[in-house]
């Protein structure tokens, strides 16, 4: 069984002015720090306009800095877009992809998912790609029928274990408060690593974050759950505790 170290990643999403987002990046790298030798990877992934004082807050702490989201271009008449080189030249090591929130919000499908993708790969990035089923299609008994579809379409050729991250999180459970129970949280992950077989290269190192509702009470069981490699943490990695509770959970 290949080591998989955990990775706990936080979304701001659009939330924090600098002197918020500054304070909690300084908290949490003093945590880190404090720690010596955590045995999981911690990164933040504050909205654009944070990323270069968070970075300066974080050189050096370990704490790694990603963005929420690329452009598949490396630049251009694209206003109001971020390119993947751009996150690289800020020191982000990560940026998310096809977020249901981008998917939905900005009618995001499977092949933008995959260039902007392919795009992080060539700046150098590692993308961690969303994937996860709506209310409706859990209900119709589609979930991983979509799962299966949206990772076939949105991870690009030449993926490997070393540049990609899969984000299984199912859309109903993104800010609600519910999740999934563990049994199908481990059904998911155990498709998902199953098809990942002919889509990365090294599948069996894939890092296979869950997202959507994630929180100190309930970290410790989901991340006990078999090919569940970590979170990717919305709400709660905004408060420095809980984001840190979550991770001493792995
Ligand atoms: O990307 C993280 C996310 O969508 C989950 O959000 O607030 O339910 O933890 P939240």
């Amino acid at each position: 069984m290949p080591d998989r170290r955990p990775l706990i990643a936080g979304n701001w999403k659009m939330n924090g002015l600098r002197a918020d987002g500054t304070a909690l990046a300084r908290d949490l790298a003093g945590r880190l720090t404090a720690a010596g030798a955590a045995g999981f990877d911690l990164l933040v992934c504050p909205p654009a306009t944070l990323l270069h004082a968070v970075g300066e807050v974080l050189a050096g702490s370990g704490v790694a800095l990603g963005g929420q989201d690329c452009h598949a271009a490396e630049k251009g008449a694209h206003t109001g877009d971020v390119s993947a080189w751009m996150l690289a030249d800020l020191g982000c090591s990560h940026v998310i992809v096809g977020h249901s929130e981008r998917r939905h919000d900005h009618g995001e499908d499977d092949a933008t998912v995959r260039a902007k993708a392919a795009a992080a790969h060539k700046a150098g990035l590692t993308a961690i790609i969303c994937v996860g089923e709506t209310e409706a299609e859990r209900d119709a008994g589609d979930a991983e029928t979509v799962v299966a579809r949206q990772l076939e379409g949105s991870i690009p050729q030449g993926a490997s274990a070393a540049d990609t991250v899969i984000a299984y999180e199912p859309v109903w459970a993104i800010g609600t408060g519910r999740t999934p129970t563990v049994a199908d949280i481990a059904a998911m992950h155990g498709m998902i690593r199953h098809r990942l077989h002919g889509l990365v290269a090294s599948p069996d190192s894939v890092r296979i974050l869950y997202g959507g509702s994630m929180k100190p009470g309930n970290a410790a069981e989901i991340m006990a759950v078999a090919d569940v490699d970590g979170g990717l943490v919305g709400g709660a990695s905004l408060k420095a505790d809980d984001f840190w509770q979550i991770a001493l959970s792995v």
